[in-house]
């Protein structure tokens, strides 16, 4: 075949290829368009699950308090938490906190986390139930370093490598020797999930003392110093066992800023926020 027959048919064979598509497509098209029409009320019925403070690990899903009032407003772009309808929706009392006795009871709550940690029922009772080696205190190792389980590793690949301390603590100063669904304090005395700030506060006092003062983390709800607030609990914002973000080695995962607001009309940049509006 004579190389001109040959670029002919590959031509003819495109053209041909491109008629059937543009085909196949406009006889789809009506059906795309039912399923359009079809596709609100389907997606009413699918959940809207936003995050609140760490990305995987502190989600809340929208619903409604009342017709037209959700519990939660989520940015389109970042999934994250921005409004919250109730500020008190799916919280508990605090429990007993040192210090902040002169809170009235019941006006300072928390979202418990342990019913965010899917794994974690099943420690005490699969793995470390006080039969075999995982659990009986004579054999935790005495240079106080992880034994590498695959079966923990899978499950949570982030204690592989533990970033938190640099080396210089291990799971149990954190986790309750024997009884595996708690934390522990400086006594050896269990600590419940959802009171993190027990725990850190250890290590931590001084970022305790500044949750207790309101100037780290965050609250929400009434304004007043002893009014009615949800906490947000350490453990909501940091991960506790990759608290530098593994080889960034340093604070958070970084996430996608949401993009600026549209400039108002006639408006051509934003320099003028740069300049300071009083001289200095
Ligand atoms: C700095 C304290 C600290 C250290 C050290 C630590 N953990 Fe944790 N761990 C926690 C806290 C706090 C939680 C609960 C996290 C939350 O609320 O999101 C947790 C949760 C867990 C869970 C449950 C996770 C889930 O999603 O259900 C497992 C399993 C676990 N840790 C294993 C380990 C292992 C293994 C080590 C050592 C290699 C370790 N931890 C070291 C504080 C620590
Ligand atoms: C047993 C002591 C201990 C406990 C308990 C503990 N930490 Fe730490 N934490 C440390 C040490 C040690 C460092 C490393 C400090 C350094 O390297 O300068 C650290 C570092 C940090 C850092 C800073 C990371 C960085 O950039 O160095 C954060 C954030 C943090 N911890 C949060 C927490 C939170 C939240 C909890 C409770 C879940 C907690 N810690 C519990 C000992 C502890
Ligand atoms: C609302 C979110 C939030 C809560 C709740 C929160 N933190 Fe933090 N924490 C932050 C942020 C943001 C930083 C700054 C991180 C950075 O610089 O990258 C930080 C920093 C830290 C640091 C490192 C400070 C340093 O000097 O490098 C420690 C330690 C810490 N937090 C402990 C705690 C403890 C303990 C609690 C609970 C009592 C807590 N945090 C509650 C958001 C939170």
């Amino acid at each position: 075949m004579n190389k001109l027959a040959t670029y002919t048919l590959v031509l003819a064979f495109c053209v041909g290829a491109y008629y059937a598509a543009v085909a196949a497509e406009k006889t789809t098209e009506p059906a795309k368009e039912e399923a359009a029409q079809a596709a609100p009320a389907e997606a009413a019925k699918e959940p809207v699950v936003c995050f609140e403070s760490r990305k995987g690990a502190s989600e809340i899903t929208q619903r409604e308090i009342q017709p037209g009032w959700p519990n939660v407003k989520c940015s389109p772009t970042t999934g994250a938490a921005l409004w919250y309808g109730d500020p008190f929706d799916g919280t508990v009392p605090m429990g007993k906190m040192p210090l902040l006795d002169k809170i009235p009871e019941g006006h300072a709550l928390v979202k418990p986390r342990s019913e965010k940690l899917a794994i974690l029922p099943m420690c005490g009772t699969a793995c470390h139930n006080g039969v075999g080696p995982a659990f009986s205190p004579p054999k935790l190792p005495k240079d106080k370093k992880a034994v590498p389980i695959p079966t923990m590793e899978g499950l949570l690949p982030e204690v592989k490598d533990l970033q938190h301390g640099r080396g210089r603590i291990w799971c149990l100063d954190c986790h309750h020797t024997t009884q595996r669904n708690k934390l522990v304090d400086h006594y050896g005395d269990p600590i419940s999930f959802d009171q993190p700030q027990l725990l850190c506060g250890k290590c931590h006092g001084d970022k305790l003392r500044d949750w207790r003062d309101g100037i780290h983390g965050k609250r929400i709800g009434e304004w007043a110093s002893t009014g009615k607030k949800r906490w947000f609990t350490c453990t909501e914002c940091h991960n506790p066992h990759n608290v530098q973000d593994g080889a960034r080695n340093k604070g958070f995962v970084q996430l996608q800023p949401e993009p600026p607001p549209q400039l108002p009309m006639g408006m051509k940049d934003g320099k003028h926020e740069k300049l300071h509006p009083i001289a200095h």
